[in-house]
């Protein structure tokens, strides 16, 4: 397992591209399999994630290139419908390739989906949704068959829970299914409008992205098109958190402000100054960052979840006493206790983290529990005096390209080994 050395202290300066989100690349990349012809997806990150996306495409029989950060997608004939373990459990976005293929192929089968351990990660949700779209499921061995005798009825759906993967299950599976859905209580985050722009590019007929009540008109076809991914605005939240922690002035290019308001108001609670313009947002940290108001994770436009160790990994070098309350996932903290290693003042109590800034970080060495975590231990490392060891950094990489290519372009003294 490859490992990031980190001496920290340096401060943070200069440009960074932001790359295209992983969260919108990935239910985009199941998308292409319900469309005919070719799809061309431009700004598609290079990560492991996507990686497990084009070999599942690739292992149902379509022709896949990945080159440039382009991902080129034909759609002839699929060969099969089962997604094996070994891909399942690459990711938890497997789980939204079922949609996808149980529309274009009436069936299929997979095991339950891997990604971060965060608590448990039920998929009851898209059950439900795909038998009352249609679909007869039964599970044995750990595998769940997904069987659909003839083309999917759209039907109205209440989600229990704003589930994002969920919402982009329904969607993929309904695109193309015979009459109206209707999803209630739908997740509103970028990534859902960005998969219903491209199907409808595609000659799909989804409205109400962005809204809790979305609506599909299934269509019969659907046609490849040339689309390019909205960029990451976690991604581009660690950058400014990296800044943060080190005093650091940075400019982020190709980036949606728009996308990152809740979590701009942070920075600026915490003493940084934001300025947001058209694609790109300036930050400059302050002498010693401030405490912030207590931050509750929720679903978007609220505080994102993902944000959360990001945001507490800075908060663990301002001045005062933090909050953080995680309201999405059962277990999310689990890199606390690796944080804690590198010199945090932070205490769990369930849901709750309690964070007594202190003034710097002292180098440690660490271990990636999660994608996440694992960047919220860079963004410690490169505050800490010393040379800091982050160790099991494949999680990393299954959402970050080159992070330590650009901290290094940034002045960070990053390297991998
Ligand atoms: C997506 O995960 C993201 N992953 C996550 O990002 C993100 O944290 C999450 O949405 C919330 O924004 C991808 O898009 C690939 P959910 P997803 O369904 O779809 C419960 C990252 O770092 N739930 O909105 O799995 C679930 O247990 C990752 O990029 C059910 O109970 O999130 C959780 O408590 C981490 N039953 C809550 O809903 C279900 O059937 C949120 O899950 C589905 C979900």
């Amino acid at each position: 397992m490859s490992k990031l050395i980190i001496s920290g202290q340096n401060r943070l300066f200069g440009k960074v591209s932001v790359h295209g989100a992983k969260n919108s690349a990935l239910p985009i990349l199941a998308a292409t399999l319900l469309c005919d012809g070719t799809s061309v997806i431009h700004n598609c990150p290079n990560l492991l994630d996507v990686n497990a996306a084009i070999n599942i495409l690739k292992h149902i029989g379509c022709n896949c290139t990945f080159e440039n950060n382009t991902v080129t997608v034909a759609v002839n004939k699929l060969c099969c419908n089962q997604i094996p373990s070994c891909l399942m459990l690459k990711m938890r976005s497997s789980i939204i390739f079922s949609g996808a293929i149980l529309a274009r192929c009436g069936k299929v089968t997979i095991s339950a989906p891997g990604g971060c351990e965060l608590g448990p990660r039920p998929i009851d949700l898209h059950i439900d949704a795909l038998k009352r779209l249609g679909a007869d499921v039964t599970e044995k061995h750990g595998f769940i068959e997904f069987n659909a005798k003839q083309r999917l009825v759209g039907t109205e759906i209440n989600l229990s829970f704003a589930s994002v993967g969920a919402t982009e299950n329904i969607i993929l599976a309904a695109a193309t299914a015979n009459g109206k859905t209707v999803i209630h209580n739908a997740a509103k985050e970028p990534e859902i409008q960005d998969l219903i722009n491209f199907l409808n590019k595609c000659g799909a007929q989804i409205f109400g992205g962005g809204t809790d009540t979305i609506t599909i008109y299934g269509v019969e076809r659907l046609y490849g098109c040339v689309y390019t991914v909205i960029p990451d605005r976690i991604v581009a939240t660690t950058y400014m958190a990296a800044a943060a922690v080190t005093g650091g002035e940075i400019m982020l290019k190709n980036v949606n402000p728009s996308h990152l308001k809740a979590i701009n108001s942070v920075f600026e609670e915490s003493g940084c100054t934001v300025e947001c313009n058209e694609n790109s947002i300036y930050i400059k940290a302050p002498v010693r960052l401030s405490r912030v108001s207590t931050i509750r994770t929720t679903i978007y436009p609220g505080f994102p979840t993902d944000a959360g160790p990001l945001v507490l990994a800075m908060l663990s070098v301002s001045n005062g006493t933090s909050v953080v309350v995680e309201n999405i996932f059962e277990n999310r903290f689990r890199y606390v206790d690796e944080l804690k290693r590198l010199g945090a003042k932070i205490r769990v109590e369930g849901r709750v983290a309690i964070i007594d800034g202190v003034d710097m970080l002292s180098a440690a060495t660490c271990k990636c529990t999660d994608l996440r975590g694992g960047a919220a231990l860079v963004i410690a490392a490169l505050n800490a005096k010393g040379k800091s060891v982050i160790g099991d950094i494949e999680h990393i990489k299954r959402g970050y390209e080159n992070i330590d290519y650009n901290l290094s372009l940034l002045g960070a003294d990053i390297k991998e080994i």
